[in-house]
């Protein structure tokens, strides 16, 4: 293997300036686009259970499983020359992919493995210093927690988490907007939040809380400027946004939950103005690697090129995220946002019903998206999940301190499946 070869590739051949012209996608994808059997069956999924527990991890469709088959067959007959020989055109593609799925610069993504490795990435590598706020909230996933507790440990920042909200299904627009613009402090430089809780099912107003940021930066100077940083990882794959539509600074999401992205990828998007305000705490490979052989003379480096963690990967997997980006928007996006909502407002609507149900996800499309978490009385959530097996329903328990029972249907789903899970609740006996 010729290494300085392969670096050299790993520059893409893009300079850190390049805004890249969009790629038209022509995925090989489902031939009945936008008919829920024909996705379903791009599944190889079990359907003699009824699976509501895709927010998890993804099951890949066909066009994915293509993919992976075609680069690991390729690598396994010649791992070395492979790599070597295709490395930049496969990486450029699928930071393309991510570029025209979030309408954005490609070079904006750095490629990661998981949602907790993007927010590691992120808060470990925030240039802060101590005296600096990170204000974050009591909603977020442990990962976005203990990232944040990590790196105040070493930069000496301060994190405070506050309640956007009391009662989940009660959550308003007002109430999260006015908790949030309470709490921004003049040393605040981070506000770190989650736009789909998946410990309530809450969909947090992002755009609107990144105008409540701008306008508290309005007077602030750079080294004053507050950064908002979003794990996307739940609304990512569901509702039909762009980085524009969001407004944040940064986005994190694994692209192997409701994108049905191979196992083991996701994405950190910064904004260019941001760029600056995040160090690698991994070394990255590429022209990085190219400036410390002293090959190439020192200079700026794309977001990609910077925060991209180094070393090998499962390139069959890594490169096979194209064909995901591509086969949902082949399906579109606007479709599967609005059959995301369907099957989940057909679900709440069933389980607002049941006396003996206390639906905690709200009931609008605005605050809410594919996730629902609900109490049955005189159960706890894992006693509910475990009599919805026995129905032969997969569902979940929140991962967190206050465990509530969780449904999460997708465009995998049909409304049959939907309306057993109401059904089986509705019957379900303490
Ligand atoms: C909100 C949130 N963030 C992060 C994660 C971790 O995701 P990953 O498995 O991609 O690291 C999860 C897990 O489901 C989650 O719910």
């Amino acid at each position: 293997m010729n290494r300085r070869n392969f670096l050299a590739k790993t520059s893409l051949g893009l300079g850190a300036s390049t805004l890249l012209p969009a790629i038209g996608c022509q995925a090989a994808v489902t031939q009945n686009v936008g008919e829920w059997e024909a996705v379903r069956a791009d599944f190889p999924i079990k359907t003699d259970v009824n699976q509501m527990s895709q927010m998890l991890l993804a099951s890949h469709p066909t066009p994915v499983r293509a993919a992976i088959e075609k680069y690991r067959k390729a690598l396994d007959e010649n791992p070395a020359e492979y790599v070597e020989a295709n490395f930049a055109t496969m990486e450029r593609e699928t930071l393309m992919a991510a570029g025209e799925y979030l309408e954005t610069n490609p070079l904006e993504f750095a490629l990661t493995d998981s949602t907790t490795m993007g927010l590691s990435l992120l808060y470990n590598g925030l240039n802060l210093k101590a005296g600096d706020d990170i204000l974050s909230t009591t909603h977020d996933h442990y990962s976005t927690e203990k990232s944040l507790e990590f790196a105040a440990k070493r930069n000496g920042a301060t994190v405070r988490h506050i309640d956007l909200y009391e009662a989940p299904s009660a959550a308003t627009l007002d109430q999260i907007l006015n908790n949030l613009k309470k709490a921004i402090l003049p040393n605040t430089r981070v506000v770190a939040v989650t736009y789909v809780h998946s410990s309530t099912g809450v969909k947090l107003p992002i755009k609107a809380m990144s105008e409540v940021i701008a306008e508290a930066n309005k007077n602030r100077t750079e080294a004053e400027r507050i950064y908002f940083c979003v794990d996307a990882v739940h609304g990512f794959g569901i509702e039909n946004i762009t980085v524009k539509d969001l407004g944040c600074d940064f986005l994190v999401a694994g692209t192997h939950k409701w994108l049905f992205g191979p196992r083991g990828t996701g994405i950190l998007w910064a904004k260019k103005e941001a760029w600056d305000m995040v160090s690698p705490t991994i070394p990255p490979f590429s022209q990085a690697y190219l400036m410390w052989m002293e090959s190439i003379p020192e200079g700026p480096l794309s977001f990609y090129s910077k925060i991209t963690p180094g070393g090998f990967h499962s390139f069959e997997h890594r490169w096979a995220l194209k064909a995901a980006f591509e086969y949902h928007m082949n399906i579109g996006k606007e479709k599967i946002q609005n059959r995301t909502h369907q099957l989940s407002t057909m679900l709440k609507e069933g389980l607002a019903t049941i006396p003996h149900i206390k639906l905690h996800t709200p009931m609008s499309s605005d605050l809410s998206s594919g996730i629902n978490c609900f109490d049955v009385d005189g159960l706890d959530a894992k006693q509910t999940i475990e009599k919805l097996h026995q129905a032969n329903i997969i569902g979940s328990t929140t991962p967190y301190r206050k465990v509530y029972a969780r449904l999460t249907p997708c465009i995998i789903n049909t409304e049959e499946e939907v309306q057993q899970c109401i059904k089986v609740l509705e019957n379900l006996k303490a």
